[in-house]
């Protein structure tokens, strides 16, 4: 970590409302039992009882991943990121980073990242993979719904499928707009549970149980996964955003994800073909968010009074 950074960060953390509560746990430097302490503090103050601090990704990608799925997250990670834009030397927080993947991928630009998590299987996963890839992120332990930072701290704020994790998206919104600089852009991507794929799922799933029976045995895409608290979709997401935040631009990513047997009918296409058919629909649904997989919003704060 240069320590220019390391200053700067330090600063931020000096600052802020729950400075106590903070911890930026900068890759060599995780200090157990003090983090412990302070994370179980902040959740107290904030009455956040039902925060997941052992949650895991182990679930997150399936045994058998189609070309669907492999096509939609690449597509996720490729347009967040294009969308946050890094800039040499611009400060990016990662709320509910996981594993600091994307995080890395922003420092590789020359911006600064901290990556923003509660989970403390998440924070080792991320140390480990920063600690591989020989990448500097910042990790601070800590929720979306209360950010450990003074406010106008970062140029942008990113939040890449987790939203819907979170027990208060609203405060979050708040949260974010309180710590981005008055001309700082927030990037949001966030599953749509109703998109046409899901729409046109419900409606064939009879047919479709019919030809494969096994498919009883699964659980839908469209229902709410067990460890998520919100269905988010276009009309939701718009809502909740725009108490805070002009929308400056949205996009739609990926389409007819959650068909039935659509993965396994692409599955056995040539690899050209499957992608070349995924990449078109992608295109296609780019203007369209409300129906895609994924939508994008990229957004500014609203200038408050006050
Ligand atoms: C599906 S993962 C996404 C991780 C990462 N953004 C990515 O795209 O790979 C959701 C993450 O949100 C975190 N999370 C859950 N509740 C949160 C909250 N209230 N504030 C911040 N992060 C939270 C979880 O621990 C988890 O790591």
């Amino acid at each position: 970590m240069p320590p220019e950074l390391f200053t700067g960060l330090t600063n931020i953390a000096a600052g802020g409302r729950l400075a106590e509560a903070i911890k930026l746990l900068f890759c060599a430097n995780l200090k157990p039992p003090q983090q412990e302490f302070r994370i179980q503090a902040m959740i107290q103050e904030h009455n956040t009882k039902k925060i997941d601090l052992e949650w895991n990704d182990d679930d997150v990608v399936p045994a058998v991943v189609y070309p669907n799925l492999d096509f939609l997250f690449q597509q996720m990670l490729n347009l967040t990121l294009e969308e946050v834009g890094p800039n040499p030397g611009e400060l990016i927080l990662d709320v509910g980073c996981g594993r600091a993947i994307d995080g890395a991928r922003l420092w590789e630009k020359g911006a600064q990242v901290v990556g923003l998590e509660p989970s403390r299987v998440m924070l080792v996963r991320a140390k480990e993979y920063l600690s591989q890839s020989n990448s500097r992120v910042a990790l601070a332990q800590g929720i979306g719904e209360n950010l450990p930072f003074k406010p106008h701290s970062f140029n942008k704020v990113m939040c890449k499928g987790a939203l819907d994790h979170f027990l208060s998206p609203g405060q979050t919104m708040e949260e974010i707009a309180r710590v981005l600089k008055p001309d700082g852009e927030m990037i949001i991507s966030i599953a749509n549970f109703n998109s046409l794929g899901f729409r046109w799922g419900k409606r064939l799933y009879p047919v479709t149980k019919f030809l494969a029976p096994s498919l009883a045995k699964e659980r839908k895409p469209w229902e709410l996964p067990p460890d998520h608290k919100y269905k988010f979709d276009y009309p939701f997401l718009s809502n909740l955003v725009k108490q805070h935040f002009e929308i400056k631009k949205t996009k739609g990513i990926s389409l007819f994800f959650g068909l039935p047997l659509w993965g396994s009918f692409l599955s056995r296409l040539p690899h050209f073909v499957s992608y070349a058919l995924l990449k078109i629909l992608d295109k296609l649904v780019r203007p369209f968010p409300s129906l895609a997989d994924v939508i994008l919003m990229k957004c500014s704060p609203i200038d408050k009074p006050g």
